[in-house]
């Protein structure tokens, strides 16, 4: 299996390197490629941490020999916010980037699975879905949009307040990843809350992006936490093309449901998406979450779309 990670020089592309170097399969190859020239120092420098996953590093004009025949693509590649702005403002910067990196993956590895961190994810996984569409390889079950990080801080979050171990849960978060778009079914988890609990942690989890923003203060956002998010997405998807199924949530192409894209929990398998699941039952306040947002989901949707395509 080859990785190819493009934005790998940056926040979160060092780290996510780091962590797949030291567990993907044996045997497997990770290939590491950003416009910022230290990336080869970067493939140098994992490349001597003694597990078995070849690294190589590529520069600005090897996007090519990086992508061929990968696997999974994984793009952090693009511009982080800084205080005051939304995801949505990183459209006229990042759109391009992720079209452009997408272009290249339809003639070189036509079949691979791609997972877009790149913001603002809402519309840069619809850019790529048009992309590969135009070049007649779009294969809906292979493309994600990577909501991790809004499972592990839903986690990491309800585990402080109630005093439970974080790793025994995995909250389901659906809708889009950006501001009222990320919408946590706390109602799903077998776990009792207060209207007030679910009213102060439902925008925290939404918020949580905006928090780390301002605590950077003008240096970026998260990397560490969606490194880890990255890869653990990453390697879930690696297990379930070798044949082990998982279910994770993640923004997907859906069919009969208000979006065209859409966070569900889905069902991953040799061919990519295997199954999309139902979201389930919300609750009242869940369902009012739901409903409101999806006018700003859907013209994130429509952007992208319409970027893709002008
Ligand atoms: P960063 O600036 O630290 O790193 C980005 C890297 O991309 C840099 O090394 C840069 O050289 C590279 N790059 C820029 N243009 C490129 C191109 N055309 N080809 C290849 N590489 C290119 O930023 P970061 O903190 O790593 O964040 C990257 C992106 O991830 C941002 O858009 C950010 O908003 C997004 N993000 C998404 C999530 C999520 O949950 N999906 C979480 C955190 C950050
Ligand atoms: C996050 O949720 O941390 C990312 O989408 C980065 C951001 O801009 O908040």
């Amino acid at each position: 299996m080859k990785v190819s990670v493009l934005g790998a020089a940056g926040g979160i592309g060092q780290p996510l390197a780091l962590l797949l170097k030291n567990a993907m399969p044996a045997g497997s190859e990770l290939a590491l490629y950003d416009v910022n020239p230290m990336v080869p120092g970067v493939a140098a420098d994992l490349s001597h941490i003694p597990t078995p996953v070849k690294v190589t590093g590529h520069g600005a004009d090897q996007l090519e020999a990086a992508m061929a025949d990968s696997d999974i693509v994984i793009i952090p590649a693009g511009v982080p916010r800084k205080p005051g702005m939304s995801r949505d403002d990183l459209f006229n910067v990042n759109a391009g980037i992720v079209k452009s990196l997408v272009e290249t993956g339809a003639k070189v590895c036509p079949n691979a699975c791609y997972g877009i961190i790149t913001n603002p994810v809402n519309s840069t996984v619809p850019i790529a879905a048009e992309v590969l569409k135009k070049a007649g390889v779009y294969d809906k079950r292979k493309l994600f949009g990577i909501t991790t990080l809004d499972v592990i801080r839903s986690n990491t979050f309800v585990a402080e307040l109630k005093g439970l171990d974080p790793t025994s849960l995995d909250i389901p978060v659906i809708g889009g990843h950006s501001g009222n778009t990320i919408l946590p079914l706390l109602s799903q988890i077998g776990i009792e809350f207060t209207q007030e609990e679910i009213e102060s942690l439902t925008p925290r989890i939404q918020n949580a992006g905006t928090e780390v923003v301002e605590a950077k203060a003008g240096g970026g956002s998260a990397t560490l936490s969606m490194a880890d998010a990255g890869a653990r997405f990453a390697l879930v998807l690696l297990d379930a093309l070798n044949g082990k199924e998982s279910v994770i949530c993640t923004y997907v192409e859906v069919e009969n449901q208000p979006t065209r894209f859409l966070s569900l929990p889905v069902r991953l398998g040799k061919n990519g998406v295997e199954e999309i699941l139902p979201a389930g039952t919300l609750s009242a306040y869940e369902q009012k979450l739901f409903d409101e947002m999806l006018p700003t989901l859907e013209g994130n949707i429509a952007k992208g779309v319409e970027f893709a395509n002008s």
